[in-house]
């Protein structure tokens, strides 16, 4: 379709960005919303699966926030926990019961998991983790992987997506800082490595093992679109870990109470000492926490500082717990559907790409998933190989989508909910095959 076709479709969502940049920096609040090709979309209302936008486009969501809303849009067992939670109040400066419900309810479904500390999201979480992994293990160094995101703070929103002039592949390389105004004395202690590259994880914990208090990772890296991890790989970097006593731990924000109900761990079957959790753990209320092994969570009777006045509002428990409940009861019901309709509308995708001729690599698992523009021999395997894929072709793929009704990240992945219905599914696919026929039509 022509690009004229959808002249003026966006006007208000424009004039909106426009007005509202003289009084919001930048015109928003988090600057993951400016990375898009495109001014950022303002949206009405939501509901299920369903975005209004301000020039009244409906869309298919499959941003999904960018993976809280695990129950879809305003669901109903959610608005109902939030209205019960202020029958409770919200925040004491002192301790409720709600919070131990939650936390033993984390214990029983996240195999790392002997004690829980809330916080509001996954950054605090992240920088808690690093700082507990520290404090236990008397070690400074923390070991991240490029492309990987562990929040926005100084000590992590390093090599997020470095320039790939700077990678040197195997090696580790200069930390690169992802904002102006980090100072290098806050990064100094991180050492990046490439991901799903066993040889330099190895000769890293074997000539420095002593200094490494821990290495963080998403185990299935979903912040440049999806990466899976190799077979063995996980199951090595733990043993690898454990001879030389660095700390492993796991940032399952995107993969928490998604992939399963014990998370990514239960999933490939590697228990790492510490793990964080944000996004599905509670649909869309800001909650966070960390979970690991007690006698390193214990550090934090014993010397390790973390705080927060809303960490653990009242509010944010309640909804966590109806979240819990709607995804990972039964066991995990909700979470098993939603991973067979993505698998299916993954499969739809697929055949559209194999029919319309186009080559590009789906990876991920039904509940997200995500598509790499590359040479159909590559099997990108870390944030490096994506200087391989055709970024414009991502683009366009993402731009005609919106178009055609079907919203999904700025980095072409998808993210499921239970609120996605076998008719969505058919519909978005439809939608994909009339963009996918287009683009190869047009190239
Ligand atoms: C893997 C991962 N870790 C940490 C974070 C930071 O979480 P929050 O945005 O709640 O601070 C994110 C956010 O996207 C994430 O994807």
């Amino acid at each position: 379709m022509d690009a004229d076709t959808f002249l003026g479709r966006y006007d208000e969502s424009k004039r909106l960005m426009s007005e509202g940049r003289r009084y919001l920096a930048a015109g928003v609040s988090s600057n993951a919303r400016l990375t898009g090709k495109r001014p950022p979309l303002f949206f009405e209302r939501g509901r299920g699966s369903e975005l209004v936008d301000a020039d009244g486009n409906r869309y298919l969501d499959f941003v999904m926030g960018m993976g809280p809303m695990i129950l879809g849009h305003r669901p109903e067992a959610i608005e109902t926990a939030i209205i019960d939670s202020f029958e409770i109040g919200q925040v004491f400066g002192g301790q409720s019961r709600l919070e131990a419900q939650l936390a033993e309810k984390i214990v029983q479904l996240v195999p790392c998991a002997e004690l829980v500390r809330f916080t509001n999201t996954g950054t605090e979480a992240d920088l808690l983790a690093v700082r507990l992994a520290r404090a236990f293990t008397r070690r400074s160094k923390i070991i991240k992987f490029d492309g990987h995101y562990h929040g926005w703070a100084d000590g992590l929103a390093v090599s997020i997506k470095p320039p790939f002039e700077q990678q040197e592949s195997g090696n580790s390389v200069q930390p690169h800082p992802e904002s102006l105004g980090m100072p290098p004395s806050t990064y100094e202690d991180l050492i990046v490595l490439p991901w799903n590259d066993l040889d330099a994880v190895e000769a890293c914990l074997t000539s420095h093992g002593g200094d490494i208090a821990g290495v963080i990772m998403e185990p299935v890296m979903c912040n440049n679109g999806v990466i899976t991890p190799l077979p063995g790989f996980l199951e090595k970097v733990r043993e690898l870990c454990t001879g030389c006593g660095a700390l492993l731990i796991f940032d399952e924000v995107i993969t928490g109470f998604r992939l399963a109900p014990g998370g990514a761990q239960a999933k490939f079957g590697v228990t790492p000492d510490l793990a964080i959790f944000g996004k599905a753990l509670a649909a869309g209320f800001p909650l966070g926490c960390v979970a690991g092994r007690a006698e390193v969570m214990d550090t934090l009777a014993h010397g390790v500082l973390h705080g927060g006045t809303y960490s653990g509002n009242v509010t944010g428990l309640c909804v966590g717990l109806a979240t819990l409940y709607q995804t990972c009861s039964r066991g995990g019901k909700g979470l098993k559907d939603l991973e067979d309709r993505g698998n299916k509308l993954a499969e739809r995708i697929a055949e559209s790409l194999r029919r319309h001729g186009i080559t590009a690599q789906i990876q991920g698992y039904g509940a997200h998933f995500g598509l790499f523009f590359v040479p159909s021999e590559l099997r990108v395997r870390s944030y490096r190989d994506l200087r391989f894929a055709d970024r414009d072709a991502g683009d366009e793929f993402v731009a005609r989508l919106v178009d055609a009704g079907v919203r999904s990240t700025s980095r072409a992945s998808f993210f499921l909910s239970t609120a996605h219905t076998d008719s969505d599914i058919a519909e978005a696919a439809d939608a994909i095959d009339v963009v996918l026929a287009d683009m190869a039509r047009q190239r």
